[in-house]
């Protein structure tokens, strides 16, 4: 089996990229994390995929003239490596179109809620505050448009009476651990 190379996108923590990096310790997962790539030089993330043997990449937009030139960097570590999937775990960074015209149908999400609701930032605040019985988390495709991209996957998780946000995030990101490795295995049998 030939694995796909993934490159992963991270601004922090990075806890879905480990959990990727979990999957792909079993030698029938069709993907490997070939490169991570960072807009912020001192995320915790990039130590565990260092520590992890992978290779690592910062690229802080002050370092560029122009959004197009710090794209166009990644870009050229991207297309030099050979990555079949990019997945963005925690990078708070938009994307151009340019960019995700390029990657089309190679670029993918994971967001904690189940879209189309709750795009953005504070979604688990916002769920509380909507009264939502059921939350959870979605990996989509890409666009433009945030969080607007064609729904790949989904998981649900209920709201409980007594949830604060933090409680809520932590019962999704257990979810959201599982869902991403998942889906990308899916995706890169396929
Ligand atoms: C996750 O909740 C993810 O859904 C969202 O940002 C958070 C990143 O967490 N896009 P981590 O860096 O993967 O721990």
């Amino acid at each position: 089996m030939q694995r796909k190379r993934l490159a992963v996108f991270i601004s922090g923590r990075g806890s879905n990229m480990e959990a990727i990096l979990r999957a792909t310790q079993d030698d029938s997962y069709p993907a490997e994390i070939a490169i991570v790539i960072s807009d912020n030089e001192d995320a915790v993330g990039l130590e565990t995929a260092v520590d992890a043997d992978i290779a690592a990449f910062a690229f802080e937009r002050k370092d560029y003239a122009s959004k197009a030139d710090h794209e166009a960097a990644i870009i050229e570590t991207i297309d030099e490596n050979n990555i079949d999937l990019i997945c963005l775990a925690g990078y708070m960074r938009l994307l151009s179109g340019d960019f995700t015209q390029r990657y089309a149908n190679t670029l993918i999400n994971i967001h904690p809620s189940l879209l189309p609701k709750h795009k953005g930032l504070d979604t688990h605040e916002r769920a509380i505050k909507a009264g939502d019985k059921i939350h959870g988390c979605t990996v989509h495709y890409v666009s433009e448009e945030m969080d607007g991209g064609e729904i790949i996957a989904q998981a649900e998780v209920p709201v409980l009476n007594d949830d604060t946000p933090d409680t809520l995030a932590a019962r999704v990101l257990v979810e959201e651990h599982k869902l991403y490795p998942s889906t990308i295995a899916k995706l890169c049998a396929d």
